[in-house]
Order: C-alpha cells, then sequence, then structure tokens
C-alpha cells in the first residue's frame, strides 16, 4: 500500500489563515488585540528555536506576543512574582513558560502559579482535569493537533483501535483521553511494556510519541494504519527524523505525517487558536 502524506504545514497554514480573519474579527469588535507572553528561562537552543517559531507564528495571525528572557540562575520566588504579575495584567491573555525548566525550578509549582484562563499550554492541573471529564477549557496543543490532523485528512477516529506509544503529560496521556472523547478504543503503551509489536500491530490510529529516533519500524504497523509521528528527533548528521522509520512506514501504513512538516506545525497553530480563546475568555 502506498500510503498518503497528512501534511501538517498545509492544514497549519489553512488554520492560520481562518484564524487571522477571526483574530481581526475579534480585534474590530473589542479592540482588544489578543497578546502571548513567553518565559524562557536560560539559553537552551531547542527552546530559542521553539519560541522563535511561536513568535513568527503569532506576528502570522496578528497576535501580539513578547518575550521575557531571564538568566539560567533566576530563582524560583522571582519567576513565580513575574507569573503573578502577568496573570493581573488585563492586556496579557496568554502566558507560557517553555519548558524545560532549570532543574532548581520546580515546574509544577510554575505550572500550578499560572492562571488557568491564560494557560495556552493546557498544562495546569485544572484545566488538565476539565479535559479529562470533557469539559470545555484549553486544550493541550500537540494533542489537540493531532486531533485536528487526523479529522482533517478524513480519517474516522470513533469506533478505531488507537495505540499511543509514550505516556507523557504532555503527549500520551493527553491524546489518549482525546481520542477517547472521539469514541476510539485506547491503548496506551510505555518502555515496560511487554510486547509492543505485538501492540502497535493491532493499531488503527499508531500515535508515536517515544522520543527515540526510528523507533516505530513498519513490521510494527499494521496494513491500512493511520500513523500519526510525535517525534522530533535530531540525528548526528543534524537531520532531524520522527520516532517513526517513514520510509518503509508509508509502504504499510494508509496515511502517515512526515517530520518535519507533520505534527509540529500544528502545534503552534494550536497554541496561536488557545491564545485567542483565552483572550475571548478573559474579555466575556
Ligand atoms: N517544551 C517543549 N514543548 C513544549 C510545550 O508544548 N510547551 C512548553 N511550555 N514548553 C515546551
Amino acid at each position: 500500500m502506498s500510503s498518503s502524506i497528512i501534511s501538517g504545514k498545509e492544514l497549519a497554514k489553512k488554520t492560520r489563515l481562518e484564524l487571522k480573519d477571526s483574530v481581526t474579527e475579534f480585534t474590530s469588535s473589542t479592540d482588544i488585540t489578543p497578546h502571548l507572553t513567553v518565559i524562557l528561562v536560560g539559553d537552551n537552543p531547542a527552546s530559542l528555536s521553539y519560541i522563535k517559531g511561536k513568535q513568527k507564528g503569532c506576528k502570522e495571525v496578528g497576535i501580539s506576543s513578547d518575550l521575557i528572557h531571564l538568566q539560567e540562575d533566576t530563582t524560583e520566588e522571582k519567576l513565580l512574582s513575574i507569573i503573578e504579575q502577568l496573570n493581573n495584567n488585563k492586556k496579557v491573555h496568554g502566558i507560557l513558560v517553555q519548558l524545560p525548566l532549570p532543574t532548581h525550578i520546580d515546574e509544577d509549582q510554575v505550572i500550578n502559579k499560572i492562571s488557568t484562563l491564560k494557560d495556552v499550554d493546557g498544562f495546569h492541573p485544572k484545566n488538565v482535569g476539565k479535559m479529562m471529564i470533557g469539559q470545555k477549557t484549553l486544550l493541550p496543543c500537540t494533542p489537540a493537533g493531532i486531533i485536528k490532523l487526523i479529522k482533517e485528512a478524513g480519517e474516522e477516529i470513533s469506533g478505531k483501535h488507537a495505540v499511543i506509544v509514550g505516556r507523557s503529560n504532555i503527549v500520551g496521556k493527553p491524546v489518549a483521553q482525546l481520542l477517547l472523547q472521539e469514541n476510539a478504543t485506547v491503548t496506551i503503551c510505555h518502555s515496560r511494556t511487554k510486547d509492543l509489536k505485538m501492540m502497535t500491530k493491532q493499531a488503527d490510529i499508531l500515535v508515536a510519541a517515544v522520543g527515540k529516533a526510528n523507533y516505530i519500524t513498519a513490521d510494527m504497523i499494521k496494513d491500512g494504519a493511520v500513523v500519526i509521528d510525535v517525534g522530533v528527533n535530531r540525528l548526528e548528521n543534524n537531520k532531524l527524523c520522527g520516532d517513526v522509520e517513514f520510509n518503509s512506514a508509508a509502504d504499510v501504513a494508509k496515511a502517515i505525517t512526515p517530520v518535519p512538516g507533520g505534527v509540529g506545525p500544528m502545534t503552534i497553530t494550536m497554541l496561536l487558536v488557545n491564545t485567542l480563546e483565552a483572550a475571548k475568555m478573559i474579555h466575556n
């Protein structure tokens, strides 16, 4: 079987065009420009590159943004007080603290401090709780982007067996929940799963979020599966590759996302969607 490529790049472009219109409409009716503040502690090169993409995305759709760039040795107390100020700042609608943080700062404390209304990452435990029980809230960006990719590719989720490889709080667990809400039957696999291939072979929808280059090979994929590759791994030659061995997997899968140009552009797009949603929630 020769598979179709699910282009996150194309869907992101289309979604951002629609979003730009929605932002214009919101701004002209309220006189409010949605605003995202990003906080970076330290100089992690990967984080700097992600942040550049987020700021470029904001500009593209008419969302204003700023970056608070703090030194690596910033104290947790200082960071929490900056978040407190942003929580109280009416001009700021979204707050994103880029992860990972330096080890002397407790990530959980920081995420807990962000106002639930401004939590555009969807990481606050209260928002995670709302998502778990299907209440409307700000959804985590990568999982929300994955659902949109599958739907826009015209693939049915309801009744399908979705197998997720990886159980992180950012991707594996929330995407499992969102797929369940779309009426998939869901299995989560992880490093202690006994027979991974036996599990992945059963997947109508396979989501790979392990963080290991080319970990999922064609022999682990069911004929005609929809394969979503969340991995972003850098090879020794500096090339990016996913968790799925793309070329061989593409012979087996019905549809597959590439890396780069698959899930990544949708993650940033959903952040922009969330920032507009946050501005609307705060305004109302
Ligand atoms: N670092 C890697 N991915 C993410 C993300 O989605 N949000 C934040 N805040 N930091 C990240």
